[in-house]
């Protein structure tokens, strides 16, 4: 795989950092619809330079490495404590400080185009309103027939996410988060299918939209908590001191039993809707 040195592009957006190996604990799950979207890239686009955007610990990276050797692979992501992770997984591999809302790929500045934008589980933590913006930006850049293939999880209507938002409307907690105003937690919801598709059609040759349903089996509830911990329910804890996350969490744990029942073994289903998206230019 070929890289090369290019520059950084500077984030001016303040964001508590992730934690790389927390979020690889469910690794396999969060891997597998990055494979499923890989899949759906059309088999005759042989991309020369490609950028993961939102690459987070490099995982998605990895998939993208394997299916196209010869291009040149870029990985560019917000948080410099998951940019640590993906440098050392994967050496050869240039990675970028950046924000998805604004970004410009570096190789664009010497004339070259990136003709793959590929984006998995991340497009869901730019604002509601700056998604479409921010799909129409990177569509533009791409030459005739390249592709944008993204996946967002779509699950703020799940059990898992509406109860978050419930306890957070509990007296407690919503004054924390109405003093956030538009940039706390709870503003994550996608639009629908034919919305999505009439917004950027016009900039594409096609749009080729889908739902995957995944029913991930977790070993019992906890498990969900500390899945989402690391991912939907990071922006809800941020602001609360240790003793109201400790009563945040005790009361989510408590809404999320009824609606994820005991399996034989002692595991649950966690439901898990993702929206994915393949958009050629
Ligand atoms: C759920 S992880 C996905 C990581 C990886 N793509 C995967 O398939 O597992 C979401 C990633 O998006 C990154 N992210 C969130 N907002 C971002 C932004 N505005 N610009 C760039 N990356 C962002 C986070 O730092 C995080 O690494």
């Amino acid at each position: 795989m070929a890289s090369s040195a290019i520059p950084t592009n500077a984030t001016s957006r303040p964001k508590p950092d992730w934690e790389a190996a927390r979020y690889l604990a469910f690794e396999r799950e969060r891997t597998r619809p990055a494979r499923d979207l890989l899949a759906q890239i059309p088999p005759e686009l042989s991309p020369k330079r490609i950028v993961d955007l939102g690459c987070g610990p490099g995982n998605s990276t990895s998939l993208l490495a394997e299916r196209y050797p010869d291009a040149y692979l870029a990985g560019m992501d917000s948080s410099p404590n998951m940019l640590e992770k993906a440098r050392a997984t994967l050496p050869n591999v240039t990675f970028e400080l950046g924000d998805m809302a604004d970004y410009t790929p570096p190789q664009l500045e010497s004339g070259l185009q990136v003709d793959l934008f590929y984006s998995n589980a991340a497009f869901q933590w730019l604002r509601a309103d700056e998604r479409v913006p921010a799909f129409k930006r990177l569509l533009r850049q791409l030459p005739e027939r390249g592709v944008f293939a993204c996946q967002v999880p779509d699950n703020f209507e799940e059990p898992s996410h509406a109860m978050m938002r419930q306890v957070a409307s509990q007296a407690r907690f919503r004054d924390i988060y109405a003093a956030q105003g538009d940039a706390g937690p709870g503003n994550r919801g996608w639009p629908t299918v034919s919305q999505l598709y009439d917004a950027l059609k016009p900039v594409c040759r096609s749009v080729d939209i889908w739902h995957t349903f995944y029913q991930h089996r977790l070993e019992g509830h906890q498990a969900i908590v500390d899945w989402v911990s690391t991912t939907g329910l990071r922006p809800f804890l941020e602001p609360l001191d240790e003793q109201l996350k400790k009563e945040f969490v005790e009361r989510y744990l408590e809404l999320l039993r009824p609606h994820y029942p005991l399996l034989v073994d002692g595991g649950v289903f966690l439901r898990f809707p993702r929206l994915f998206m393949v958009m050629v230019r």
